[in-house]
């Protein structure tokens, strides 16, 4: 939500603060801007729209400055324009924010009454009076800075330019991400590694409650009292080359092709193939021993979370409660003692899951993170990690995190289940098998992409509203494939389960509405197919995703029916999750959206 880039160094910033905005884009992209420190006086320029256009505005008029400030926007308080994009700045002071200052309106009056003049509608700009504001009382600017954060309530990360304070780069956070990076006679800011991964692997985190003074030679970091503290240097291993589309036109493209791949990296992290078992990391608790588990996440990791609860109940007979963190975190939710609680998140930093992360803490849970930045403030709360190997995921809609989260959770279920004794060795070494050969039926599963294309051409592209329908495992498949299709393509969709067809959903069912069935030959599929022949009563178009002798039941009645290769039901979803997935991202394509940035989304949700 919001990315922010900052460079104070020796030489020209703006192009290299262009450059650090494009790889945050995809955490937002209504609105960019860029400030500098150039010849005594702050510079500024901002555009409505992606960095394109921030770019073609800075060529227009260039600003010059070693030291600088960049932002790209996700609206939360006013309107994407040019008015209300990052950087704020008057004649002293120029800030970039990320997050919610809560307390804003009262400090706005506030400042009014001091007459202040505000040029946006936004939250932050309130930084920018405030600072000044003391600064026109006399204080120094960098203790104007300190004692205005002092005031600040809410969730921020923020990059600050003082113009009577050249020398200096103030970097702050509370709650939202925000990374310092250590180059040679320069330092950078950024929201995430990544921004800064071209100029340096050098990484340190700031926590919560810190804030630090950055000049050319390094950074001092403080707590809000004033004392120094002490936040290690940490080598990522990012590099600049992980962020190319690698010949695909989009990075959703990209990131569906690179499943197979991500997906057995992820696997063999935790896959013994001499003696065909799965073996956790060592964690600082018996997992095996929980009275219960919580599956805790956000939109897609979620669905991830919730074939997690299938699994788990059915193979290690752990109950397992599901749910969604924005709900759960302000639900006083009851938590059984010595239960572990699980949080799924592809970026880490999901503002819902890390506060759901913290009351469980509070409450008690044993919390461990699935998560795809090891550096991540889910991941550093987290009393464990199990990690995604994912690799940087660009596109906004989540593809191969969500993979490779389900191969997390079915490692997870087949050692807690060989722990407590609900899974003999035979089993395991079956189930495991499956696993391992998921990369390569995933290589196959891409090899329908054409006729995939082809059928989302036809039928999907034309469609105002799409059905989803699967059971068992395949049911947060349909939510999931549902989720993707409108998130791309705004095409009205709804997944549901398929035995819930006939409590309401079928009234919707006509020749105009496709219905994707996701019916792997499992032990539902024959209620699945039922399903089917009552959608198709209805004149509906079905759209089937099963293996060859599940298409050989079904082709008769559907529309178009594609056999994925046939594997073990216990690993069917995450093969299924490809072809739904492909779905999305043709129709997506053929109707012209921006796949890899869809209007009013954000890669990572950083406010609730
Ligand atoms: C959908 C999507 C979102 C995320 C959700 C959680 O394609 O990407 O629904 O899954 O915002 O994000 P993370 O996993 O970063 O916590």
């Amino acid at each position: 939500m919001c990315g922010i880039v900052g460079i104070i160094g020796t030489q020209e910033v703006a192009p290299r603060l262009i450059d650090g905005l494009r790889r945050l884009e995809y955490r937002g992209y209504d609105s960019a801007g860029i400030a500098t420190l150039d010849g005594g006086v702050i510079a500024r320029r901002r555009a409505k729209g992606k960095i394109v256009d921030l770019d073609a505005r800075v060529r227009e008029e260039p600003i010059g400055g070693a030291t600088g400030i960049g932002h790209t926007r996700w609206a939360t308080h006013g309107v994407p324009n040019e008015a209300n994009a990052h950087p704020h700045a008057n004649d002293r002071v120029a800030v970039v924010h990320n997050g919610i200052i809560e307390n804003f309106q009262s400090l706005r009056d506030e400042l009014l009454a001091q007459g202040h003049v505000f040029a946006s509608d936004t939250d932050t700009e309130v930084v920018v009076h405030l600072i000044s504001q003391i600064i026109g009382e006399g204080v120094d600017p960098i203790e104007a800075t300190r004692r205005a954060l002092s005031r600040l309530e809410g969730a921020f990360a923020l990059g600050i330019l003082l113009l009577d304070r050249p020398d200096v780069l103030i970097a702050a956070r509370q709650g939202s991400p925000l990374a310092i990076g250590h180059g040679d006679g320069e330092m950078y800011l950024g929201s995430d590694a990544l921004a800064l991964a071209p100029m340096t692997r050098r990484i340190t985190y700031l926590e919560d409650g810190d804030w630090a003074v950055l000049t050319t030679l390094g950074a001092m970091v403080r707590d809000l009292s004033g004392a120094t503290v002490e936040r290690p240097e940490h080598l990522t291993n990012l590099s600049g080359a992980m962020i190319g589309k690698g010949g695909h036109r989009h990075f959703m493209a990209k990131e569906i092709f690179e499943q197979p791949q991500v997906i057995g990296d992820t696997l063999n992290a935790m896959f013994n193939p001499t003696e065909r078992t799965i073996t956790l990391p060592p964690l600082p608790f018996d997992p095996a021993a929980v009275p219960r588990i919580t599956m805790i996440a956000c939109g897609t990791a979620s669905l991830a979370g919730m074939v997690g609860k299938y699994w788990l109940e059915q193979h290690a007979g752990i109950p397992v409660d599901w749910d969604l963190a924005s709900e759960f975190r302000y639900r006083a939710p009851v938590m059984t003692e010595g239960g572990l609680a699980v949080f799924i998140s592809q970026s880490g930093e999901t503002a819902d899951t890390l506060a759901a992360l913290r009351y469980c803490k509070q409450k008690g849970q044993h919390c461990l993170a699935i998560v795809n930045s090891p550096e991540s403030t889910i991941a550093r709360e987290a009393h464990a990690v199990l990690p995604t190997l994912a690799g940087p995921e660009i596109g906004v809609a989540s593809t191969k995190a969500f993979t490779t989260q389900l191969v997390v959770l079915a490692c997870l279920t087949i050692a807690l289940a060989r722990a407590r004794g609900t899974m003999d060795r035979a089993t395991e070494a079956r189930l495991s098998g499956a696993l391992t050969e998921v990369p390569s039926r995933a290589a196959e599963v891409l090899n329908h992409d054409e006729r995939i294309r082809e059928i989302a051409q036809e039928t999907f592209t034309p469609a105002r509203d799409v059905l989803y329908l699967g059971r068992g495992t395949s049911y947060p498949l349909a939510l999931e494939g549902a989720l993707k299709l409108k998130e791309i393509s705004y095409i009205h969709a709804e997944g549901y389960a398929a035995g819930e067809m006939k409590h309401g959903p079928i009234a919707l069912i006509d020749e105009t509405v496709p219905v994707v069935v996701i019916a792997p030959s499992d032990e539902l599929f024959e209620k699945t197919a039922s399903n089917v022949q009552e959608v198709v009563a209805r004149g509906g178009k079905a759209v089937v995703f099963s293996d060859a002798a599940g298409v050989e039941r079904l082709k008769h009645l559907a529309l178009e029916a594609i056999a994925l290769p046939a594997v073990d039901p216990f690993v069917a979803p995450i093969l299924y999750a490809i072809p739904v997935q492909q779905l999305a991202y043709h129709t997506a394509v053929d109707k012209g959206t921006d796949v890899d940035q869809p209007r009013n989304l954000a890669k990572a949700v950083t406010v609730e």
